[in-house]
């Protein structure tokens, strides 16, 4: 497991400029994420989750404001410095599975652990995929190619791929967004036994169905922090 105890992000904002307008997609957000929490993030389309989950993910930098993942401040790294910090302690699972097809499934595992600054043994990247691919239920597809698998199929790749270097956080944007409601269900029940083993997970998701699974529910409106009342209130 991560030794990573919290996630933190204090006062953070985003703008976006173009030619033509200035949107602030979040305006002063504050959260706090622990180990073993399972939280969920809705609201109307535009309120800025997405935009919440790249700066969670490293993917993305803040306007201003603090992020902190234990007592790392990550908040004004250089690019390759998030990189590195993004591969030692994110998981992040897209909504389009974002796998890599010429890649088998057991390569696509591999791949964040070829990224270490430590390189690991075969042996020990053999052990690692293989564990990640049993808590997915996965492992009799090892050597398959995603695109011979089902949606549902690879959308657990993908998590798997997100595990495998035991990340302080898994943040999953619509994970079931491609799915059908049979796979989309299946993946939903997979994220509630990986947290019920430990994983912490920070979850984006239209789905009030979805959103009840996690055990604590946060609401994004127009880019601030919304109790559920005002939420309904809103659309
Ligand atoms: N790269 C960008 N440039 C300009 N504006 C952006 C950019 N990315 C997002 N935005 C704007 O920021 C706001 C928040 O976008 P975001 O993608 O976070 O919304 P969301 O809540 O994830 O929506 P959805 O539910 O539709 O996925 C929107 O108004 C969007 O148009
Ligand atoms: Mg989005």
């Amino acid at each position: 497991m991560s030794q990573v105890s919290k996630i933190k992000l204090c006062n953070i904002t985003k703008k976006f400029v173009t030619s033509e307008m200035e949107t602030h997609a979040l305006q002063g957000i504050d959260l706090e994420i622990f180990a073993g929490d399972y939280v969920s993030i809705s609201g109307p389309s535009g309120c800025g989750k997405s935009t919440l989950l790249a700066i969670l993910g490293l993917l993305d930098t803040a306007s201003s404001g603090q992020y902190f993942i234990g007592d790392l401040d990550v908040s004004n790294l250089s690019i390759n410095q998030r990189a590195s910090v993004r591969n030692e302690h994110i998981g992040f699972v897209f909504q389009s599975f974002n796998l890599i097809d010429e890649l088998s499934v057991f390569d696509n595992i591999a791949l964040p652990l070829r990224y270490r600054h430590v390189p690991l043994s075969d042996k020990a990247v053999a052990e690692k995929v293989s564990a990640c691919l049993e808590k997915v239920q996965m492992s009799h597809r090892a050597k398959h190619k995603p695109n011979q698998l089902s949606g549902g199929q690879q959308q657990r790749i993908a998590i798997a791929r997100a595990l495998v270097n035991d990340p302080a956080v898994l943040l999953v944007d619509e994970p079931t967004g491609n799915l059908d409601s049979k796979n989309g269900d299946a993946v939903m029940q997979m994220l509630g036994e990986l947290n019920k083993n430990g994983t912490t997970i920070c979850m984006v998701t239209h789905d009030p169905r979805y959103a009840d699974m996690a055990k604590r529910k946060l609401y994004l409106l127009d880019g601030v922090m919304a109790d559920e009342l005002s939420l309904e209130l809103a659309v």
